[in-house]
This record gives C-alpha cells, sequence and structure tokens, in this order.
C-alpha cells in the first residue's frame, strides 16, 4: 500500500481506528474522516504512535450533514486529484428516534445517504487510482431490515433495531448497484459483515451511557484489530482487483438473503437515494 491514498470514514474509534493504524503500518497515506475534532486529534495522536507512521492526517466529515460531507470533498480534493481506497466504515445505532440536519432518520441518513453523497463526490478520484477500490461496512443486521419508503424517518413504531438494520440493507443494495455503476472502469465495490465486536457501537459519545454494558459483554466479542481485518482484506489483497458487488464475511464471499439481492430494489434505493442527498 505504500503511497497509496486511502481515506476510512469514522477512522476514529473501534474498527475505523484499527483500519487506519494498519493501512498506515502498510505504507498507505491514511485520510481519517471524522465528525469530531477532539476524538479525531486524539484518535490521530495514538494511530500515528501505534503505525509509527506520519502519513495519516485528520479531516472532518459529519455524516450526518450533506453540507459537511461536500466541504469534505473538496477540501480532499484540493490536495489529492487520485483516491485509491475508500472504507465507508463509519456507522451509528440511534437508540432514539433522531433526524440528521438535513432531516433524514440518523441511521439512514449517516450509514447510507451520508456515504451515497460521499462516495459519488469522489468517484472521480477513485477512477483516476490505479484501480480505486470502495469497501462498505455492512452488517449481517440487514437481514431483517426494510426499506420503508412509506415512512422513510420511521415516524410511526421507530425501534433501534429497525432503523439499524434498514440502513446495512441499504449499504449493501448500494454497493450492488454501485458495482454495476463502475464495470468497465477498474473501480470495484465490495461490502463486508465484521463480526461481533467490540466496539464504541450503541455508546453515547456524551454521557457514556452503554460502556459497561459492553465491558460486560466484551469477552464474547472480536476485538477491533479482528473486526478490521476483512475490511483491510478488501482493501489491499491484490487477488481482488477485479473482484466487484460482493458481500464477505471472515475473508469469504457470503451469500446474501433475497432482500439483499434484489436488483430492482438496489435501482430503486439508487433513484430515491440521488434525490434525497440533490445529486443530478
Ligand atoms: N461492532 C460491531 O459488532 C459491528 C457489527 C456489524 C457492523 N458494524 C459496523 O462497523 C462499522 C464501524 O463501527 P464500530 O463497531 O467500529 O463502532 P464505533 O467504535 O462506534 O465507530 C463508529 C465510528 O463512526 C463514526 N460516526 C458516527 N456518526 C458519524 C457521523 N455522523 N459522521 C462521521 N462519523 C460518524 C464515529 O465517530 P464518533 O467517535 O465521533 O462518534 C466512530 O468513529 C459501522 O458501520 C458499524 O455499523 C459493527
Amino acid at each position: 500500500m505504500k503511497g497509496k491514498i486511502v481515506i476510512v470514514t469514522g477512522g476514529n474509534s473501534g474498527m475505523g481506528l484499527a483500519t487506519t493504524i494498519e493501512m498506515a503500518r502498510r505504507g498507505a497515506q491514511v485520510i481519517m474522516a471524522c465528525r469530531s475534532r477532539k476524538r479525531g486529534e486524539e484518535a490521530l495522536a495514538n494511530a500515528k504512535l501505534k503505525s509509527g507512521s506520519d502519513h495519516i492526517e485528520l479531516m472532518l466529515c459529519d455524516l450526518a450533514s450533506l453540507d459537511s460531507i461536500r466541504s469534505f470533498a473538496e477540501e480532499f480534493k484540493a490536495s489529492y486529484s487520485v483516491l485509491d481506497v475508500l472504507i465507508n466504515n463509519a456507522g451509528v445505532v440511534a437508540i432514539k428516534r433522531q433526524l440528521t440536519a438535513d432531516g433524514f432518520e440518523l441511521d439512514l441518513g449517516v450509514n447510507h445517504l451520508g456515504h451515497f453523497l460521499l462516495t459519488n463526490l469522489l468517484l472521480d478520484t477513485l477512477k483516476a487510482a490505479e484501480q480505486g477500490r470502495v469497501v462498505v461496512v455492512a452488517s449481517g443486521a440487514y437481514k431483517i431490515g426494510a426499506l420503508h419508503y412509506e415512512d422513510p424517518t420511521l415516524s410511526r413504531r421507530f425501534n433501534p433495531a429497525k432503523g439499524y438494520a434498514r440502513s446495512k440493507l441499504a449499504n449493501i443494495l448500494f454497493t450492488k448497484e454501485l458495482a454495476i455503476q463502475l464495470e468497465g472502469t477498474g473501480v470495484t465495490a465490495n461490502c463486508l459483515h465484521p463480526g461481533a465486536v467490540g466496539t464504541n457501537i450503541g455508546v453515547n459519545r456524551e454521557t457514556g451511557f452503554g460502556r459497561s454494558m459492553l465491558k460486560l459483554l466484551s469477552i464474547f466479542f472480536l476485538t477491533p484489530e479482528q473486526g478490521a481485518d476483512t475490511a483491510i482484506y478488501l482493501a489491499t489483497a491484490p487477488e481482488l482487483r477485479e473482484v466487484t458487488g460482493l458481500y464477505y464475511y471472515r475473508r469469504k464471499i457470503k451469500e446474501l438473503s433475497p432482500r439483499a439481492e434484489n436488483s430492482a430494489e438496489a435501482v430503486r434505493l439508487w433513484q430515491w437515494s440521488l434525490e434525497q442527498v440533490g445529486l443530478n
């Protein structure tokens, strides 16, 4: 990965931080796309120390704000004309129903629509790479997801599983349609389930609520480094140069349930998402 340019969204915590450290160790120039300057700067110092690399930088990007995503893409393109790997890793599980700055339900807004806009804004730089890759950190939770076009903000009967599972189904449908649209460009798009991993997911950043439960359960979980392994594999393995549109678990292709293999749904989601984020 020497000299390759890599963006990791949510690079300050959990698997994103583990991915940042490992990619930097392998010689990449890593841009941590983070929403909080404070958490980002702390993680940046930590990542530089652990990787022994100075080739890591922080750029602010709040995926819950379309303006912030656009500013991030502009800032990135002001410094770089090529992007080798985009790792759409950031993710959130809303415990209560919340809306983003643009009025999207939070999980869908951050996990899917934020990454949808970000990826589209960066496509020209990915195409300019020798072999660009998009890696999407999805989840096996997609299996209980549904898209709910009739109530996109989940104003009726919200529950955390419904919001999160929908966003992760959207991650997979997005990856599959992206792979089709990128055919012939040399850019690949694949997604993965990392397993059950002990990170900060579900922990309230302000109050710390959820942290003690996480500690209690941590013996059952993979470490962030173990959880990041498949994303790093998809981002780096030379044998995957021409592999695209697939879902992985533990470095192996995993069959999807029919709802995530529905190409008509993937096209519908793509069109709907274009309208939501204001792309033509
Ligand atoms: N942990 C698991 O068992 C598991 C299982 C399946 C899939 N996943 C997926 O794995 C990915 C990584 O999660 P993780 O488990 O490593 O959790 P984590 O430690 O909570 O990390 C999530 C990252 O996403 C960032 N993020 C949240 N909202 C954001 C926003 N609006 N804009 C930009 N960044 C934002 C967080 O930033 P802050 O630190 O500033 O909040 C953090 O850096 C997620 O996509 C998650 O859905 C996790």
